[in-house]
């Protein structure tokens, strides 16, 4: 396969998970501001907003809260549907915000007219690994779980490096792969906590040998970046991005959500519960399965 065979790939797989849950209703589950209820079962934990508000939620207004607000110019970079780019233009912030797929794009369009934002973000499809960003731009460039979908993080890093204005800031959320040793957690609270019926009944039947009705196959490969630079992500940072302040987030939730579905009627709770055990265990020197980042420019470039 070339490196833009795998591109297409990539963006087939989004654009696949897109509107796999746009045709479930729920295509804007990340936005702060409408969030919506799904009560069927998601096809990802990501798109439970449950799961999503109670793991995430603080997180991603915290790390907002850091961005500042406007005026002044934004960059989303790998915007998938948009929420972030539309919560920074909620802020105040004249945003771009470019990705792979252009289907993710179109939905993106679509939300941001919806909400009153079309002439405020510069939606387009570009590929982030080497679309040259444009120097001393940007006040503010976010990027959220996307460096571990590009090989090169380093040089997508010292290119957004130079994106910004003096002063300048960048907020990162990113994967860094989860630590086995906090195994036994998820094992014991996925024993533990309670869950919802049909998850608890095919589990049983798994045990038992019963097998599971077949899955429909699934009209598109896996995304063929996924994960492919997650150990050179933290290396980059510090290399790139001198005095950045780093944290780490989220030990055990997300690793937990994708083996534990917990009944509507107490998913809130549930989710909650866990939350204050990621917290529990980052305040025990855990390491987290997610770093976060904070970044500012230097007023002047040649001091780093
Ligand atoms: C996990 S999603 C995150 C999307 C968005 N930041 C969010 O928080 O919802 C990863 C995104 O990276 C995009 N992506 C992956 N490789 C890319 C590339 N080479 N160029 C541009 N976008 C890319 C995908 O299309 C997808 O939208």
């Amino acid at each position: 396969m070339t490196y833009e065979e795998d591109l297409q790939d990539e963006a087939a797989f989004w654009a696949h998970f897109n509107s796999d849950a746009l045709a479930r209703g729920t295509p804007h589950w990340l936005d702060l501001q409408n969030a919506t209820r799904i009560d069927r079962r998601p096809y990802n934990p990501f798109n439970d907003h449950r799961i999503e508000n109670a793991l995430r939620g603080s997180l991603k207004k915290n790390l907002l809260d850091q961005a500042g607000i406007g005026p002044g110019r934004g960059l989303d970079f790998g915007c998938g549907i948009g929420w972030l780019a539309l919560e920074l233009a909620r802020r105040g912030f004249e945003m771009d915000a470019i990705d792979l797929a252009p289907d993710s794009i179109e939905i993106a369009k679509t939300y941001a007219k919806e909400q009153g934002m079309e002439d405020r973000i510069h939606h387009f499809s570009a590929d982030l690994g080497t679309y040259p960003l444009p120097q001393q731009t940007y006040d503010v460039v976010a990027i959220w779980d996307v460096l571990h979908h590009l090989p090169d993080p380093e040089g997508a890093l010292q290119r957004i490096k130079e994106s910004l204005l003096p002063g300048g800031r960048l907020i990162i959320l990113d994967h860094l792969g989860f630590d086995s040793s906090l195994g036994s957690w998820v094992k014991w609270l996925d024993r533990l906590l309670p869950i919802a019926p049909h998850a608890f009944f095919s589990r049983i039947r798994r045990r038992l040998g019963w097998g599971e009705s077949p899955s429909p196959p699934s009209p598109v490969v896996d995304a063929p970046f996924e994960h492919c630079s997650e150990e050179s992500i933290l290396p980059a940072i510090e290399k790139v991005l001198p005095g950045a302040h780093i944290s780490s987030a989220l030990p055990i939730g997300i690793h937990l959500a994708h083996h534990h579905e917990a009944p509507v009627w107490c998913a809130p709770l549930v989710w909650t519960f866990v939350a204050f055990v990621d917290r529990f265990l980052l305040s025990r020197g855990a390491s987290g399965e997610y770093l976060t980042v904070v970044w500012v420019a230097p007023n002047d470039p040649k001091s780093d």
